[in-house]
């Protein structure tokens, strides 16, 4: 049988006041809080050394290296980005927010599970929250974390882009400074989940998060949302948080603001000359826009420079599209085979463990399986 060819097309998508029958709506819960900022994230490494390595490179500063735990900070006005405790695994332990002045961190005492950190445990200080999401990963609730003085920032090189409409720049070349992707700031995680439906709707409950991007399979059902922070009038970054269903729990990767794609091609060539390992771009993404590349730190987990990402004020609508692999990325390389589910014996142990214990339906992983298998690209 021939495969289906892909076309090149812009997506469907419908707003949320008229989505047609059919397609669910991802309900937004009331919530308990409010996050105002992606914090940092936490990390368990066998050894600090490689890690602290792969984070200079990729453009963030180490601001304290002890032989039990790394802390790096970006140019922004966040004291801490990352953390990476030494120990006996390499994992991704969970996220950090800032909360809203007026979210009750007491409400998330007693039924919500949560216990009061240490302040000690808090880089920057305040006061802070520990849950545990419904696949047993910690977040961390924080309010009145200390800030610090943004590090000084090279300007905009682009200000003085040539176009056949305007050429602002004569007799003056464009030279970028051959130096790491100056991280300004952690910009969003992106978490899978096996049961997409009460991770998005935890994650939107504790945090205030607003989807505003919801990806449904062919049936209807959303597994997949884009959030963001609730700034109320303030614009904010597309996603701050993402949710994707899938077969496993587990950390997809995370991504960090630099200042401009020549911040991000320049980069790419001081990882590259590093010896780092490049996955993916640089290319640009269609749900956020952001002009992308992603890298593998020492231990395989993903980490995305981005630039030039869109915003949205809290009173932007929804809007729903399908679920296609293809619709990750607006235009650069193909999406490696390795950021799909790795085929194979080990995989499908996995598959009919998750069906005999009715953590997923037949009928869920085969949509999930066609959504991933259609081809992206005409020559795909
Ligand atoms: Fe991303």
């Amino acid at each position: 049988m021939s495969k289906a060819r892909a076309v090149l097309r812009q997506p469907l998508s419908y707003r949320d006041s008229c989505i047609p029958p059919g397609i669910e709506r991802l309900q937004q819960p009331v919530a308990l809080g409010r996050a105002i900022e992606l914090a940092f994230l936490r990390w368990e490494k066998r050894d600090l050394q490689p890690t602290a390595r792969f984070w200079r490179d990729f453009g963030m500063q180490v601001v304290s290296a002890t032989d039990d735990r790394l802390v790096a900070r970006g140019a922004g006005s966040a004291p801490c980005i990352a953390i990476a405790a030494r120990g006996r695994s390499d994992r991704f332990l969970g996220t950090a927010f800032l909360m809203s002045d007026d979210t009750d961190l007491h409400c998330y005492i007693g039924k919500w599970g949560g216990r009061w950190l240490q302040a000690d445990d808090i880089p920057g200080g305040g006061r802070g929250v520990e849950l545990i999401d419904p696949c047993g990963r910690s977040v961390w609730l924080l309010q009145g974390q200390e800030r610090v003085d943004p590090l000084p920032m090279r300007g905009d090189l682009v200000a003085t882009t040539n176009t056949v409409h305007s050429t602002p720049r004569i007799n003056r070349t464009v030279r970028t400074p051959i130096e790491p992707a100056q991280v300004v700031k952690l910009g969003h995680v992106v978490l899978q989940a096996i049961d997409f439906s009460s991770v998005a709707e935890w994650y939107m409950r504790a945090l205030g998060l607003i989807p505003t991007d919801v990806q449904f399979l062919p049936d209807g059902s959303p597994s997949l949302a884009f959030c963001r922070l609730d700034l109320g009038s303030k614009p904010t970054d597309h996603h701050t948080v993402v949710v994707v269903g899938g077969i496993e729990d587990k950390y997809e990767h995370s991504a960090y603001e630099v200042i401009d794609l020549d911040a991000v091609g320049q980069g790419q060539q001081v990882l590259r000359a590093q010896g780092h390992r490049h996955l993916w771009g640089i290319g640009r993404h269609l749900l956020g826009s952001q002009l992308f590349d992603y890298w593998l730190d020492p231990e395989g987990f993903e980490h995305e420079h981005y630039t030039d990402g869109d915003m949205f004020t809290a009173d932007f609508e929804t809007e729903y599209s399908p679920l296609e692999f293809g619709g990750i990325w607006a235009w650069g390389a193909d999406a490696p085979e390795s950021m799909k589910p790795k085929r194979g014996g080990r995989m499908l142990l996995k598959l009919l463990s998750l069906l005999r214990r009715k953590r997923i339906t037949p009928q869920r992983l085969k949509l999930l399986g066609s959504a991933l298998a259609a081809p992206a690209r005409p020559w795909n």
